[in-house]
């Protein structure tokens, strides 16, 4: 296990629809979590703005928008959220090679041309909430998740990004495979407490950390519990007895 602090090995999903709700959460959670997610349902209700509000309070952001298109639209994309000062972004490792290869090289050179921090740029492998029957049946592909997930990210170090977005399911095969370096933030996070939701391919903090996982997003599994600071406070045991 590396020695990343266990305020920094959380990243919180504010899956909420505004600013309101967010910032209240940040500044609920601010002395146990470092990075907070922005994903589709917030930034497409409240923009752009709401990432400089968290940043205002000395947090860092992991904007989730998982950007899939067509390689000059992505790299604009990439460009922008650069330029918001985000630490950490994704887009889909199945919008090919090339897509990333030039989201990765606009984003270096924008940094390079206005003196910007360099985001981690992270690549979606297979989602967490799609089955092994489904990638099969009604995707259409012949291999297994495992293989395909093997696949993009070897495809995503290829392309200069920093890491992957997976399922715990893949973490210790990454982690065999890419090295210590290579960053592999784990969603569809569920302690043994809570139940699956639309998540097929989860598992416990605990499991997430001991498979070589660096960052967990927390979702449902804090902000969706009757006491979400019992809940998170439960999950930081965890991670810290991994
Ligand atoms: O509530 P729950 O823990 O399922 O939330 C998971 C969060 O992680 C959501 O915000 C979702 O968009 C995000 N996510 C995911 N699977 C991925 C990437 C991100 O569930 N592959």
């Amino acid at each position: 296990m590396s020695s990343i602090s266990v305020e920094d090995r959380v990243i919180l999903a504010l899956d909420v629809s505004s600013s309101e709700q967010a910032l209240s959460i940040v500044d609920r959670f601010s002395s146990m979590v470092n990075t907070f997610k922005v994903g589709l349902e917030l930034f497409t209700a409240e923009g752009p703005g709401i990432i400089e509000k968290i940043h205002q309070r000395s947090k860092k952001v992991f904007l989730d928008l998982k950007f899939h298109d067509i390689p000059n639209t992505v790299a604009r994309a990439a460009v922008q959220a650069t330029r918001l000062g985000v630490h950490m972004f994704n887009l889909h490792a199945s919008g090919g090679m090339e897509m990333m290869k030039r989201a990765t090289e606009a984003v270096v050179e924008t940094c390079l041309k206005e003196n910007l921090s360099r985001p981690k740029i992270l690549a979606v492998t297979v989602l967490t909430s799609i089955s092994d029957e489904e990638f099969r049946k009604e995707m259409g592909y012949q291999h297994s998740i495992r293989t395909h997930v093997k696949h993009l990210a070897n495809m995503a170090a290829e392309a200069g990004l920093d890491g992957v977005v997976a399922s715990g399911y893949e973490v210790s095969l990454i982690r065999k495979k890419m090295g210590e370096a290579f960053i592999i933030v784990t969603p569809g996070i569920r302690p043994t407490w809570m139940p699956p939701d639309d998540q097929k391919r989860k598992v416990t903090p605990k499991e997430a950390i001991r498979l070589g996982a660096d960052y967990l997003v927390l979702g449902r599994a804090v902000l969706g519990q009757k006491d979400p600071e019992k809940a998170l406070e439960l999950i930081r045991l965890e991670i810290l007895s991994a």
